[in-house]
């Protein structure tokens, strides 16, 4: 039986190292929880879940960034309520050293932000991860390990959407602590925005409702904060008509590299003058070393037919292949797998800049484009080895900013009056392991370089729509946490206001620093 576990540690890789305190709370789940608790399989407790041990191992592989599937918790705990995540709390903080890792989706691009080695992971989405209507009939509780695209197969039902993720396999609950940029957005704000109510476990793991009446101060933490004010065990999100009658449009285009500047200019055109807030577009831009990189934009529009000229002329520009069509938001949800890929490495990097008037951004964006393009196929005299770099310019419109304030507000300090913006959003995929540390150090440089390049020729431009406010501040600014590399300062590009109400929060609720414990930006 010994040489059984003996395999299976050298099949899995590298060996965790024991954590005596995480053990100590191992003990404690698998004996008070035995069939919501399963050790790893190639620890010396292994055999006494031997039988279960698929759901670690599943647990375990399913991350976007594969990097944190070289992490071996000592054991991963599959909670069914906030009553059995509070006890776990409970033991955590009994056993200060022992480290955790709470796993929603788990794509979260940064390593160890939902990993953890030797330490005990608390993973959602097996048993924690449903969506119910509720008797109101357009709200819907959402449990925190559910992916989007099982969440809107329930809502769909009754012809209804909640704001959430674009791409069907995505976490609920890192995703909505995070913000949460949604084809929706322009209409009902970002996803934090639409949650009426978080049941959480504090730090010192009691359990409460945190809502607009109850605990205000988390709930306006929650939108936006983060993973460092408590562990969320239910979102209760507000539902809104989904298309007509459920019909929505939308699909993938795909361009001739040469049309580029036309996009760019486009899409400057389209973030200013948003003619349709049920119209929503992502524009991405791809390298691989060898082939040739065609501009890709996915549109969405929130009926069966786009209205006239509700992509301010984006629509217009000649593409070479469109599966545009009327179809079901679920089915949308699910294109391109719905990014349910496992086995590849992954990392990400925000700039955000103001949607400058188009002969500027055409600049800005130009200048990254052939840059950027240069760089990944620079990648073997540095010795990396890079798939895929890609970069998408996500519009934030003021629209955006307006809807958050008329929902309650968030942690992020969008302000309308401050203007449009956009949210470059770069990724760099790779498959070799001798790249895990240089990958994510040169998607860095990636970012620093277009940030330069603004700094020295574009500072200064006002965003779009552009009333007040800091220019130099708020159009770098916020930085967005969903696509933010583990060294950006996010909680600075908040604002000094916002990240010092968030400060005395996180102080109010956890004196001890338990949230701090795990992976996630720092104040
Ligand atoms: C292919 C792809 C497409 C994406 N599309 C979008 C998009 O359209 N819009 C957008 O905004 N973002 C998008 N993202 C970014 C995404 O929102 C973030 O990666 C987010 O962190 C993923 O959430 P998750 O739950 O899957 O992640 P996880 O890795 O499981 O968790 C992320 C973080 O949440 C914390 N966490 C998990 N569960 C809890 C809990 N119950 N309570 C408190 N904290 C918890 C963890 O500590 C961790 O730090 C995309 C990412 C990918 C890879
Ligand atoms: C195995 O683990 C899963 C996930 O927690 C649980 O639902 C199931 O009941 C377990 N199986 C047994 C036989 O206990
Ligand atoms: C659009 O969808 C309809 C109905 O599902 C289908 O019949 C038609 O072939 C689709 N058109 C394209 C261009 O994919
Ligand atoms: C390509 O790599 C070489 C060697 O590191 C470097 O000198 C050169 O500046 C790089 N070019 C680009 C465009 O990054
Ligand atoms: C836990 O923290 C909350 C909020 O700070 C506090 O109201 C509550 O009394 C604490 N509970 C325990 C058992 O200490």
């Amino acid at each position: 039986m010994k040489t059984i576990a003996l395999l299976l540690a050298l099949a899995g890789g590298a060996l965790a190292a024991p954590n005596a305190d995480a053990v100590s709370v191992c003990q404690f789940l698998h004996s008070s929880y035995p069939q919501y608790t399963v050790w790893d399989p190639s620890g010396s407790n292994g055999l006494e879940t031997f039988w279960n041990q698929s759901y670690y191992s599943t647990t375990v592989q399913h991350y976007w960034n594969g990097v944190n599937a070289k992490n071996r918790p000592a054991c991963a705990f599959f909670p069914a309520n906030a009553q059995q995540v509070s006890a776990a709390v409970q033991q955590l903080n009994q056993h200060a050293n022992a480290p955790y890792a709470l796993k929603s989706g788990g794509h979260n691009f940064n390593a160890g932000f939902s990993s953890t080695n030797g330490g005990v992971l608390i993973s959602f989405n097996e048993n924690l991860g449903s969506t119910v209507q509720n008797p109101d009939g357009n709200t819907f509780d959402v449990g925190p390990g559910a992916r989007w695209g099982d969440v809107y197969e329930v809502t769909e039902k009754s012809n209804q959407v909640v704001v959430g993720g674009r791409l069907g396999n995505i976490g609920v609950a890192g995703y909505t602590l995070g913000g949460g940029l949604s084809y929706y957005s322009a209409q009902y704000g970002l996803a934090c925005d639409n949650v009426l109510n978080f049941e959480v476990v504090l730090p010192n793991g009691t359990v409460v409702d945190a809502n607009s009446k109850s605990h205000p101060d988390l709930w306006w933490a929650l939108r936006g904060g983060g993973n460092r004010f408590g562990i969320v065990t239910k979102f209760t999100l507000q539902g809104h008509p989904l298309g007509d009658n459920g019909r929505v449009w939308g699909g993938i285009k795909f361009y001739d590299a040469s049309k580029r500047q036309q996009i760019f200019e486009a899409l400057s055109k389209f973030t200013s003058e948003y003619p349709d807030a049920k119209a929503a577009v992502i524009p991405t831009f791809d390298f691989s070393g060898s082939l040739v990189a065609n501009p890709a934009l996915f549109y969405f529009y929130d009926g069966a037919k786009p209205s006239a000229n509700a992509f301010a002329g984006l629509e217009n520009i000649e593409a070479l292949m469109d599966s545009t069509n009327t179809t079901s938001y679920s089915d949308l949800a699910s294109q391109a797998g719905g990014a349910k890929i496992y086995g590849i490495n992954a990392a990400a990097h925000v700039n955000t800049f103001p949607n400058m008037p188009p002969q500027q951004m055409s600049q800005l964006l130009e200048t990254h484009w052939t840059t950027y393009q240069s760089m990944v196929k620079n990648d073997s005299s540095r010795n990396l080895d890079i798939q895929i770099g890609t970069f998408a310019t996500q519009p934030v419109s003021v629209r955006i900013a307006r809807a958050s304030q008329e929902r309650g507000g968030n942690t992020l300090g969008l302000d309308p009056a401050n203007g449009d913006r956009i949210w470059v959003e770069n990724d760099l995929i790779w498959i070799n392991p001798a790249c895990d540390n240089d990958c994510p150090q040169y998607l860095r440089e990636v970012g620093d370089t277009i940030k330069t390049s603004f700094d020295s020729n574009l500072k200064g431009t006002k965003p779009t729509n552009y009333q007040s406010g800091d220019v130099n501040f708020v159009s770098l600014n916020p930085l967005f946490m969903n696509d933010a590399g583990y060294y950006q300062d996010v909680y600075d590009s908040y604002g000094a206001a916002n990240k010092a109400r968030l400060e005395n929060i996180a102080k109010a609720y956890d004196p001890n620093g338990f949230m701090f414990r795990q992976g996630g930006w720092n104040f």
